[in-house]
């Protein structure tokens, strides 16, 4: 299945129950006081290391800034140990998963893509725990809602997660450097270790004011999002950084920054998830 038949194979129904999950916080899993823990303890190292004030809203506060102007933040090792262990069997599973009514699955030259839609939902917090714990974390929810504070409506939170495996490539999906003509804010987890050479995004730093002004003007007197418009950008490989980390890291992206996926050598495999929020509309 290819990658626009994958966004329509996720039914209307799938869509109304994951805003009624979003309405209802649920907090099954077992492993959400570890991983709320987890994530908090990386927030105050990150607002540590810039200087802050070391609290909590400080270091959201901080964070928000900077992926507005820089494009993303990365938190090294957030995630380890026992916890990291059951996200990555748990990634197994998913990407060995059948199609189902909330889950979508797209094989081609041995990469995977699993999309599900809705992900916040009560089997998926009993089928997926710390995935599900990860995802639902309290610090993610209020980086999100701060995000969007100028958005009329607000923002949809994690309206679907996206599970990647990707073996050597010289051509990887989403490749060109570009920057996204319906903006979101996602939150990656690496799975595992992901060096140069197994095909970490590129990102150009400082880029999502200058595609903003251009993405917001082509919507001006428009309901819809143009089809239109030239996302794709050109920069030197100085101009971009590659996000390279290791295993249990945590990527907050705004892709108003330029961005593209990065060739996987071979013998290296890249493993990623990706949460998406996202101005409601
Ligand atoms: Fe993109």
């Amino acid at each position: 299945m290819g990658t626009s038949n994958i966004l329509r194979s996720v039914s209307r129904k799938s869509i109304e129950t994951g805003l009624h999950a979003f309405r209802e916080k649920v907090t099954t899993s077992p492993f959400q006081s570890t991983i709320d823990h987890d994530i908090e303890t990386a927030l105050m190292q990150f607002d540590d290391a810039q200087g802050g004030r070391k609290n909590t809203a400080d270091a959201e506060d901080k964070i928000v800034e900077i992926v507005k102007t820089t494009g993303y933040v990365i938190m090294p090792s957030a995630i380890s140990g026992d916890v990291l262990e059951k996200m990555y069997s748990e990634f197994r599973s998913i990407i060995d998963a059948e199609e189902g009514d909330f889950c979508a699955v797209d094989r081609h030259d041995g990469a995977v893509c699993v999309r599900m839609k809705p992900f916040l939902r009560t089997n998926y917090s009993r089928q997926y725990p710390a995935i599900f714990a990860f995802y639902n974390a309290d610090a993610f929810r209020s980086i999100t809602r701060k995000y969007y504070t100028d958005c009329e409506r607000g923002a949809e939170y994690v309206t679907e997660i996206f599970v990647h495996e990707t073996p050597e490539t010289s051509d990887p999906l989403s490749g060109k450097l570009h920057w996204d003509r319906a903006q979101t804010l996602k939150f990656w987890i690496y799975v595992d270790e992901l060096p140069e050479e197994a095909g970490p995004m590129l990102i150009e730093p400082g880029s999502g004011p200058r595609n903003r002004e251009i993405r917001v003007a082509e919507h001006v007197g428009k309901d819809k999002l143009v089809g239109g418009v030239d996302n794709v950008v050109e920069a030197t490989r100085q101009e971009t950084t590659v996000l390279a980390a290791p295993a249990g890291s945590i990527m907050i992206h705004d892709t108003d920054a330029s961005h593209g996926a990065s060739e996987v050598m071979p013998g290296y495999v890249r493993r990623i998830i990706r949460g998406h929020c996202r101005a409601r509309k």
